[in-house]
């Protein structure tokens, strides 16, 4: 029997748990004035405790969201976060108690897949996340940037305090939409603990382009060093970056290098297929310094998930999934361009359910995965339909740190 159980958190201790989680990241507690604000960013019914007797030893927490899928469905989601245990009860299965109750009520509640950002890389496949997509950090020396030329939105750009970024930046984003795969809805804790948080109390800025019809992009960033630290770099970092047309995107860019008393330019998690190199006349300014995970996708409801999604015109493909966490999930898939069901044919390709997450975006082919051994493959022939019919426009991006 375990030595643990795991229950539903409430109000009552929340902020333990939240101290838990901080404390599990070698954090201290939040301060009296920030838990006034991070309270109301827990949902009730929606965080979990593991407890030995009264004592809370690990935790575990979600925002209901929508995460665009291709072909530009929205499909419901959770985003979990707050994932902690404490370090002196880790190994203990504490983790696995709490991912199983978790995955039971988000899929009681609806919800077809599950979304997290991960502190580690080896923690979650186990549980059948896999990476869903990746994203790239850009270096840029703002010194050597020329910009290409341009014409211009003939639009404005301004800078805004906190009441109206607090305003302006959900409608943009609603505006802008969930434009590509992977994108999630923003829930109104997130604009609370990233909008708010970084203008109110990390010095972050924001500027807003409007044009013909009002309000259609902003940037946020925050510039370190400097005139704080004499003879130390100054270097301004892109947070959030959102636009309703590619015009609004590149202009927004052509601000952020104009930005005076700025030596360096940082992106972080920015899309794979950003075209930055060709906003600047010599691309070699733009740096890629790294390539990181950014989604970690679970199918929570495989057929649901997968009859979400759109699929490019290719021959039919049986895929057979295995779920050790859901075993529900477990079967074979016969995919087309008009649908997916459930079929007792015999599978051309055999793979666990996390790797199914990792394709499911377009982030990574069936033919990667089967060159490196983590797809079985029953018919060759099969990899390269299964890579056409997953084929998506754009890489997968969700732009929504949590
Ligand atoms: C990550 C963390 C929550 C794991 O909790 P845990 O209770 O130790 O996990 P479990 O005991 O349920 O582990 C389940 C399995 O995953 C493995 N595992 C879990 N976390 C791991 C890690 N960080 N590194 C390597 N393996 C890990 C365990 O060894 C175990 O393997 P097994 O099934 O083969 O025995 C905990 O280590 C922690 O709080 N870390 C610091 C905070 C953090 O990183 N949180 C995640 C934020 S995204």
């Amino acid at each position: 029997m375990a030595d643990h159980e795991i229950r539903v958190l409430d109000e009552s201790n929340f902020r333990a748990a939240h101290t838990l989680f901080r404390g599990a990241l070698h954090s201290g507690p939040a301060t009296d004035e920030r838990w006034e604000q991070i309270k109301a960013s827990y949902d009730p019914g929606r965080a979990f405790g593991a407890f030995q007797g009264d004592e809370m030893v690990g935790t575990a927490q979600s925002w209901p969201a929508l995460l665009a899928v291709p072909g530009g469905a929205e499909v419901p989601a959770a985003a979990v976060s707050r994932v902690g245990v404490r370090a002196d009860w880790t190994r203990r299965g504490v983790l696995s108690a709490l991912m199983r109750r978790q995955f039971q009520s988000c899929r009681e509640a609806g919800e077809v897949v599950s979304v997290l950002r991960a502190s580690e890389a080896v923690i979650y496949g186990r549980f059948g996340y896999g990476v869903a997509s990746r994203g790239r950090q850009l270096k840029v020396d703002r010194h050597r940037v020329a910009l290409a030329p341009s014409d211009g939105t003939g639009g404005r750009i301004r800078l805004v305090d906190l009441d109206t970024a607090t305003a302006v930046a959900p409608e943009v984003y609603a505006k802008a939409g969930l434009s590509r795969p992977g994108m999630t809805s923003r829930w109104p804790a997130w604009w609370l603990m990233n909008l708010d948080r970084g203008l109110r109390y990390d010095n972050a800025r924001m500027a807003v382009h409007s044009g013909a019809d009002g309000d259609d992009g902003f940037v946020v960033y925050v510039v370190k060093g400097g005139m704080e630290e004499p003879h130390g770099k100054s270097v301004l970092t892109v947070e959030d970056l959102v636009a309703t047309t590619p015009e609004v995107w590149a202009e927004l860019w052509r601000f952020v290098f104009r930005v005076d008393v700025v030596d360096e330019v940082i992106g972080e998690l920015r899309p794979l297929d950003e075209p930055l190199e060709w906003l600047v006349a010599d691309r070699r300014v733009v740096k890629v310094t790294d390539v990181e995970d950014e989604t970690w996708l679970r199918l929570l409801d495989v057929p649901a998930a997968l009859a979400a999604r759109r699929y490019a015109a290719a021959e039919p493909v049986v895929l057979q999934v295995r779920d050790r966490y859901l075993p529900d999930n477990d079967g074979s898939y016969r995919i087309t361009p008009d649908g997916v069901e459930r079929t007792t044919a015999a599978a051309d390709l055999v793979l666990d359910v996390d790797l199914l997450a990792a394709t499911y975006l377009g982030d990574v082919s069936f033919t990667e995965l089967a060159q490196a051994g983590r797809v079985d493959v029953v018919d060759g022939a099969a990899l390269a339909r299964a890579d056409a019919l997953f084929a998506t426009g754009r890489a997968p991006w969700s732009g929504t740190y949590f």
